[in-house]
Parts: C-alpha cells; sequence; structure tokens
C-alpha cells in the first residue's frame, strides 16, 4: 500500500466505526455483531501503531481512553452555563406561559423535554470535531474533561452529515444509568470504598477521575438538550434537536413541540408516571420556547433563561418529626450522623432513620430536635431530609449540633481539612472501631474466619478479645460457656482460627486494615516486597515506584508501621504463626534478572495476558510503570500498541520489545 491508500484505508475503518458506534450506542440498532467490529477496530489500531503519523485524538481507537493523567484545566465557557428556575406545579407553569406571553406579545411554541438528572456538560465542535468537553464549574468556567468524555460511547467524536458549522457548541447531560449505578456500588461494598448516594453523585464523581480508562469501565451516557454557535442549522430548538441526532447526537425522544398550555400539562402527567420505567434518572420536564430568535429576545436574568423553566416532579415525600440524632462510628474512625425519625410510610416501607451526611449537610438544614422533617426517597440508597417545615415549630429542643464526642468512646472529634467527615481519633480504644476492625480482619477475602458481628461484639463485651490477635489466643472453654454456645459452636470456632494461619500473606495485609490498602494493593504489595518487614522498612520512594501505589497509599503504609501500637500487633500475629511473607513457591520463581530496568506494557498479547507479563515483570526485579518517559528502558509491546505511546517511544529512543523477546529475557 503507498502512503495515499494507507491514509484513505485508515480514514475509512474510522469512518465505519464511527458508524457502527452510532448504531449501536445512539440508535440502539447495532448493524454489525461484537466480533465483527473488533475485528475492525484491531485492524485500525495495526495500522494506526504502523502509521503513528495518522494519529488523530477523535479516532474511535481513542474510545478505551488514553493515558494521560492530569489534572483537569480550567476552561472559560464562550456561553455561560446558566441553571433553570424550578417550579412545582402546573400552576408554576401557567404563570411561566403568561410571563413568556407577556414578554413576547407575538404567537410561540413550547418545546417539552425531560429533566435528566445528571451532570451538565458542554461539548465543543470545530470543523465537526471534538475538540474540548467542559463541566458547568461555576457557570462561568468549569474543568476540561475531554479525555474522559471520549470513552462515552454515545458522544460522537466526529460528526456525521453535511452543513455541519465550524463551530458548534453541545450541552447536554452525563449520566449513570440505574443498572450500572447499581453494579458500581456492590463492587463499592465488596472494596469496602464509600458508596455513592445516587447516579448523579456517582456520573459527576466519574468524569472527575484523573484515569480516563477508568472513566471508560463506568459506562456514563448522555443526553444532549441544547446547541449554541453564532450560525446554526434552523431557529428552532427543537429542529435543531432533530438535526442533532442526524449528526450522531443520543437526543432524546421524548421530546414535543406544542403551542398551548394543554398540550404541556399532558406530557407533565404522562411523564410523571412513565419516567420510573426508564434506565436513567430523571428529576423533572424543562419546558422551552421553540424559537432562538425568541429566546434571545427573552433573554436571561444573571441565573435563569427567562425562555425556560424546569417543572421537577414530586418525588414521594412524607413528613414526619425529627426525634434524635445519633452518630455511628466506622472501622476507620468516620462518625456518620443518623436522624432518628417518627416512623412513618413512605414509597410502601416504614422509614425510621434518614442519614444526615455530615456537619454540612446538617447546618445547610438548619435542624433542630422536633421538627418536622420531609423526607423523600429519590432513588437513594437511605432515606433523607430534604427540609424543615419551619411554620411548625414550637416547642423545640436543641439545635442539632455535629457532635463533639465521639459517642462511644467520648474522645473528642476531628475533622481534617478538606475533608466532610469527622473522625474519631482514638482507635486503640474505641469500641465500634475495634469491632469493626475485626470484622474486616475475619472477612472472607482476609482471614476467612468464621464468626459474625453479632459473636465479635459478644466475644468484645465479654473482654475476651480486644483486638484481632486475641482471636488465637480463644480456648474452648472461653467459648463453650457463653450463652448460646455449645461445644460444636466453640469447636468450629476454634478450628476456623486454626485454619487462618495458613491464609497467604497478601490476604494476611489486607487483612491488617491499614487505610487505602484493599485487596488489590495489598498483593501488590506483597509481591514487590515480599514480606511485612520489608513493607514495614520500605520508604516512601520505594514505595511509591511499586505500579499503582500513589502518595497517598505509601503515606498510609508509613503511618501505619510509625505506630507502635500497630508494630506490636503485627509482632503479636506473627508470634501466633500467621503468615507474614510470600511462599516459598511464589519467592523461588523470582529472579533479579529485570534489576533496574523499568518495563512499560502496551497492547494486546497472545502468549500471557497483561497481568501475567506484569506479574512476570516484579517476579524478574523490573518495574512495571504505566506511562512512557525517559526512565523507560523497554516497551513490551503487543499487537495494537497505541500510537501515541509509539511516537513517544521513538522520540524518547526506548526500545520496544515483543512478547517473545521479553520472554527469552526472563527464560535461559
Ligand atoms: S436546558 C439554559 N434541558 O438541568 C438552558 N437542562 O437545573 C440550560 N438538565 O444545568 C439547560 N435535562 O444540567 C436543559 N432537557 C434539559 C435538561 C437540562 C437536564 C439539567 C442541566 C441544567 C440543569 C438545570
Amino acid at each position: 500500500m503507498n502512503q495515499d491508500n494507507i491514509r484513505q484505508e485508515i480514514e475509512s475503518l474510522r469512518h465505519q466505526l464511527h458508524e457502527h458506534n452510532y448504531s449501536y450506542y445512539v440508535k440502539n440498532k447495532p448493524t454489525i455483531s461484537d466480533i465483527e467490529f473488533d475485528k475492525l477496530l484491531s485492524q485500525l489500531i495495526d495500522l494506526e501503531t504502523k502509521y503513528p503519523e495518522y494519529y488523530d485524538s477523535n479516532s474511535p481507537s481513542m474510545r478505551v481512553g488514553s493515558d494521560i493523567n492530569k489534572s483537569f484545566e480550567q476552561v472559560v465557557h464562550r456561553y455561560s452555563m446558566l441553571s433553570l428556575q424550578n417550579s412545582y406545579s402546573q400552576a408554576d407553569v401557567a404563570d411561566f406561559y403568561n410571563r413568556v406571553q407577556r414578554g413576547l406579545e407575538e404567537g410561540f411554541n413550547l418545546v417539552c423535554e425531560l429533566k435528566y438528572d445528571g451532570t451538565s456538560i458542554s461539548l465543543i465542535y470545530e470543523q465537526g470535531r471534538l475538540i474540548r468537553a467542559v463541566t458547568r464549574g461555576d457557570g462561568k468556567q468549569g474543568d476540561d474533561v475531554t479525555a474522559n468524555v471520549r470513552t462515552i460511547r454515545n458522544i460522537p467524536l466526529v460528526l456525521k452529515g453535511d452543513n455541519i458549522p465550524d463551530y458548534v457548541e453541545m450541552r447536554g447531560e452525563i449520566l449513570m444509568s440505574w443498572d450500572v449505578f447499581d453494579s458500581l456500588n456492590k463492587e463499592r461494598e465488596i472494596q469496602e470504598e464509600p458508596l455513592f448516594a445516587n447516579p448523579r453523585n456517582a456520573a459527576a464523581g466519574t468524569l472527575k477521575l484523573q484515569d480516563p480508562k477508568v472513566v471508560a469501565t463506568r459506562r456514563l451516557e448522555s443526553y444532549i438538550y441544547y446547541m449554541l454557535g453564532e450560525k446554526l442549522p434552523t431557529d428552532s430548538h427543537y429542529e435543531n434537536m432533530k438535526i442533532a441526532a442526524d449528526w450522531g447526537f443520543n437526543v432524546s425522544d421524548a421530546m414535543i413541540r406544542c403551542s398551548n398550555i394543554d398540550e404541556v400539562n399532558k406530557f407533565l402527567e404522562y411523564w410523571d408516571v412513565e419516567r420510573k420505567s426508564l434506565p436513567v434518572a430523571t428529576d423533572g420536564v424543562v419546558i422551552k420556547v421553540d424559537s432562538i430568535t425568541q429566546q434571545l429576545h427573552l433573554g436571561a436574568t444573571s441565573k435563569f433563561p427567562r425562555w425556560a423553566i424546569a417543572y421537577k416532579f414530586n418525588t414521594e415525600q412524607a413528613i414526619t418529626r425529627l426525634d434524635s440524632v445519633s452518630y455511628q462510628v466506622g472501622r476507620t474512625g468516620a462518625v456518620t450522623p443518623v436522624a432518628n425519625l417518627e416512623p412513618v410510610l413512605l414509597s410502601g416501607t416504614t422509614v425510621r432513620r434518614a442519614s444526615l451526611y455530615n456537619e454540612d449537610a446538617i447546618n445547610e438544614l438548619d435542624l433542630y430536635v422536633g421538627d418536622m422533617v420531609y423526607v423523600e426517597k429519590g432513588g437513594e440508597i437511605i432515606p433523607k431530609i430534604i427540609g424543615v417545615d419551619k411554620d411548625a415549630r414550637f416547642l423545640l429542643g436543641d439545635k442539632v449540633q455535629f457532635a463533639k464526642l465521639c459517642p462511644s468512646c467520648k474522645t473528642p472529634l476531628i475533622r481534617y481539612e478538606d475533608e466532610a467527615a469527622h473522625y474519631c481519633p482514638n482507635q486503640i480504644g474505641c469500641p465500634p472501631q475495634i469491632k469493626g476492625r475485626i470484622e474486616h480482619f475475619v472477612t472472607r477475602k482476609a482471614m476467612d474466619i468464621n464468626i459474625g458481628p453479632e459473636s465479635i461484639s459478644l466475644l468484645f463485651d465479654k473482654g475476651l478479645i480486644r483486638d484481632s490477635s486475641d482471636l488465637y489466643k480463644l480456648k474452648f472453654d472461653d467459648l463453650a460457656n457463653l450463652d448460646r454456645w455449645g461445644a460444636t459452636s466453640a469447636n468450629n470456632l476454634i478450628a476456623s482460627i486454626e485454619k487462618s494461619k495458613s491464609i497467604p500473606f497478601e490476604k494476611v495485609l489486607f487483612a491488617l486494615g491499614i487505610r487505602f490498602v484493599g485487596e488489590t494493593v495489598a498483593q501488590k504489595l506483597a509481591v514487590a516486597f515480599t514480606s511485612i518487614d520489608n513493607i514495614a522498612s520500605a520508604t516512601f520512594e520505594q514505595l511509591t515506584s511499586v505500579d499503582e501505589i500513589g502518595a497517598r497509599i505509601a503515606q498510609s503504609v508509613i503511618d501505619y508501621f510509625a505506630d507502635v501500637d500497630n508494630v506490636a500487633f503485627v509482632e503479636r500475629l506473627k508470634s501466633y504463626g500467621l503468615t507474614f511473607e510470600l511462599s516459598e513457591e511464589v519467592l523461588s520463581s523470582r529472579t533479579n534478572k529485570l534489576e533496574g530496568l523499568t518495563i512499560v506494557i502496551s497492547g494486546k498479547f497472545e502468549l500471557h495476558s497483561r497481568d501475567e507479563y506484569k506479574s512476570m515483570i516484579t517476579q524478574n526485579g523490573g518495574k512495571n510503570s504505566g506511562s512512557v518517559s525517559k526512565n523507560t528502558d523497554y516497551i513490551l509491546a503487543g499487537s495494537n500498541m497505541g500510537p501515541a505511546k509509539l511516537e513517544k517511544a521513538e522520540k524518547l529512543g526506548v526500545k520496544v520489545i515483543d512478547e517473545k523477546s521479553f520472554l527469552s529475557m526472563i527464560n535461559d
């Protein structure tokens, strides 16, 4: 193939893939099988790898997320991102209609569309190509999240069709579907990471992640609801949205143009019910004047456009009395405020408690004990208090102020700068923290000891265990005589505790409950350092030189081993015979053949998986790094190494090796 043919081939593959993407993710009508799609994509990636000169940031191959890690640049919005005035009744909407009528003194149409409950985005296209994606920020300027947005499959990177303006800004909402949200939270629960309260927070949080590769796995979606620019295709918002759909955007079908208020009300009533069967969260309807000329004529206040209004659906709410506020302490010492309510029926279940999140949330509500509060269950896991009926205030109790002392051990609480949460710093003596740590210690993914939270609490309260290491001191007689215990349960527990002594090192490390050292991190540390003593004596630099161990984790490990109580705890566990180094088997396969070498893995492999190559590098004393830099010695390149990496490798003179040469480096 000559250069022209190559370029044509690459362009044709890109075009086909953009089309198939659109059919699949926007139209929901796949035009080819997944296998055929993957084949085309790998053909493209092959060509892009061989011919990096045709690099294109909007190639369909960029959907998997690029390697760039950076904090977000601030971008000033060319058109500021206003929010919408809210309304809660058909009467409010009628008022809006009358205001528009007075403002225009001529006929007008309205467009009704759903109000999607996610996080807003501004997408900027020049010459039909996505050049920037910016969050709302403060409305005047936001974060440049382009690399993350490129991973969202139903956002076109290159627009389809003719007559696309040279410059156009598309406004829309980034969402996470209920399905994705539920499975993400399940996963986080297992990993003991804080749960997202709702899909909106999850979408907003995901969009601000530093690693576009992680964003790509979160399966975000978009709905586009507005077009801006100097040269728009038509003067009708409705028509422009239809055209946007042809360009490749995901525009909602739930959109009507109407000429009177009755049609508007019908739309409101219909979607008030139907929205519950949608796969994504919506919180209302947006009603807009259709003509752009008329929109400009009506203008905006400093906050809202005068040509649009949001009608908010009534989420099911109940009003009930706030009896008291209590505080729960988790294993990390984080203190969560909980509202205790007079039981009330809400969406079919009795609600007794509601989350109050943190001090800021409490202050914002301006709560008093005895207040009548509105509780809502809008898709959130735990019901929340959304407001107070201040007119119903009489015989009030105390103002709710965040606890100063730990509810359990009475130690003064602390709040770190930049954090919303309060912590009880008494890790050693605070019972719920100790019990929480023991619960963590025994979980299946850690020491896998067969004991539940009630039994842990009982053993703790009886003074039989003061920390996890005391489990190994338990005797049959200690247990068999406990209330509702017997010989069988005592024997079972003793056996399960005994068995845990052979649990491999990486799980023991995870069981210690060092902050930010989850299952995967524990595994990485275990492989890199081979024993607890090496980890305990590792410097910050040594820790952060391990793949995926960042400053936050490294500091937490250092802090843990700087504490004499933790060191004594680990020593006790050692004395009971727990496993604190990698097994002989793992160790004996280790070499230092790659010592001093930093290797980047890129592309798809045939002989081993990526993870296997990663562990081979560390097993042989090398360092695996995620991005190419002047410190990189080799790039272990698979079949479809990204063109950007290749270009960089060439520039820096880094050697690129394939699977076979790598394997021959570590095998004699
Ligand atoms: S129009 C100036 N249309 O709601 C017009 N907004 O509360 C700006 N939203 O910031 C917005 N669905 O993030 C519009 N169909 C829709 C919408 C919508 C959701 C969001 C958007 C906006 C917020 C205002």
